[in-house]
């Protein structure tokens, strides 16, 4: 599925001589997939570990090898360098990284290296003692000190070629994309944006082993924190989902309604934007039991008795009267019935600037699924009703707003 960040950015792949080419080959294939044009330029050693045919096949164009082909209408290595939103070098060989810091050119990577703009991605790759040696690391920091638009990643630690274990593996494709994606994102529409972002169902303890909770999975939420991150916003996700954490957050692991209020106070006071798109328990057990509840204690029945849980968007809303707090703060509705008017009301009620309206009883939106049909209700008074689409979509069509 192609992601907003990637989709139609130019990213030149620079491929060179080592065993972790191939592992290049499912970068290139990601990016493809994530909706990136993807040119590929491939060093003359790269070609004995993979061939140019796969990067051809993977992103459906020619592959670039030769400085001196002139067969386009530009010259080939001003015309990528130009038009490159990123250059990724994945490998980055000792040798390439060398030529890199002392600007030799004598290949088409290494000149649009020289040439371009963009930001540069470089993922080392090589054995240990070339890793470690004095001449490697005075280069890298070479780079690091003259090229301002240059990012290392890696290398990370593992297994190497020659089977021995150390410093000097390619960090794996994922890790690479993750970075790729923030070093794109700088340039985003939310750069500069401080976002908080709250997640899942808050857990309840009834004892040490049990809780109340609901059915909220926290994918709404987690879509929302990652589009607003790849757009270049700082983002703390506030969350008690048990989701895989997403790269380049700052995530805040909270389980109930009284612990997500702490975490989001603080965090608010100095952010642009609280989206709360967690289910927040409006009741808790009044008491906690310190030990397992047995049953034999209450052989026919079991009373909780519930007290009410502070109002998350009501404390930040005194804390914004008071002068600190979120510039924006967006709630969600999540209804069974009357959802608009419900909506509105809420919007009024807890000064909201947008409401995200749900209604939860559609199978295909709402809790658990990867779908949302949602209304939009603006504190200005319009409304705007979206088509069933992806939880993404929603996340970016919620963030167009702001
Ligand atoms: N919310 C909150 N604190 C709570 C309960 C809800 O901040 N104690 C937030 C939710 O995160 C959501 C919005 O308020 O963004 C609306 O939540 P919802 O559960 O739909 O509404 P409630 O205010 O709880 O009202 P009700 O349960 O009566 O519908």
């Amino acid at each position: 599925m192609p992601l907003k960040l990637f989709d139609h950015k130019q990213i030149i792949l620079g491929v060179t001589g080592g065993i972790a080419a191939y592992k290049a080959a499912m970068v290139c294939s990601r990016l493809v997939q994530a909706g990136a044009m993807v040119e590929v330029v491939m060093t003359e050693s790269a070609q004995r570990f993979i061939t140019p045919l796969t990067f051809q096949a993977l992103t459906h164009r020619p592959v670039r090898t030769d400085l001196f082909d002139l067969s386009g209408d530009n010259i080939p290595h001003i015309a990528l360098a130009d038009k490159a939103d990123l250059l990724l070098i994945a490998p980055a060989t000792a040798n390439t990284i060398a030529k890199l810091a002392h600007g030799l050119a004598d290949n088409l990577l290494l000149a649009i290296a020289l040439a371009t703009p963009a930001p540069i991605l470089l993922a080392p790759a090589m054995e240990t003692d070339m890793w470690q040696h004095p001449i490697t690391q005075a280069n890298v920091e070479r780079l690091r000190q003259l090229v301002k638009q240059i990012n290392i990643i890696g290398p990370a630690t593992g297994r190497l070629a020659s089977g021995g274990t150390g410093a000097g593996r390619m960090v794996e494709p994922e890790e690479i994309i993750g970075l790729a994606g923030t070093i794109l994102a700088r340039h985003g529409d939310l750069a500069g944006w401080d976002i908080v972002v709250t997640a899942g169902g808050t857990r309840e303890a009834i004892d040490p082993v049990r809780f109340i909770s609901n059915h909220s999975s926290g994918k709404m939420g987690y879509a929302i924190a990652t589009a607003a991150r790849d757009r270049g916003a700082k983002v703390t996700l506030i969350t008690t989902a048990a989701l895989p954490d997403p790269f380049g957050l700052k995530i805040i692991k909270v389980n109930s309604a009284e612990q997500m209020k702490e975490a989001v106070l603080v965090a608010t006071r100095q952010a642009d934007v609280l989206i709360m798109a967690a289910a927040v328990a409006d009741f808790r057990p009044q008491v906690v039991a310190e030990q397992k509840i047995k049953k034999q204690s209450h052989t026919e029945s079991l009373a909780l008795n519930l007290i009410r849980n502070p109002d998350i968007l009501a404390e930040v809303a005194k804390q914004k009267a008071d002068g600190h707090g979120p510039r924006m703060t967006i709630g969600f509705a999540a209804e069974t019935e009357e959802l608009l008017a419900n909506a509105q009301l809420k919007l009024a009620n807890k000064k909201l600037d947008l409401i995200v309206a749900n209604d939860v009883t559609a199978t295909d939106a709402g809790f658990g699924v990867d779908t949302n049909r949602v209304t939009l209700l603006a504190a200005d008074g319009s409304i705007e009703e979206l088509p069933l689409m992806s939880k993404q979509a929603v996340a970016e069509a919620i963030l167009d707003k702001l």
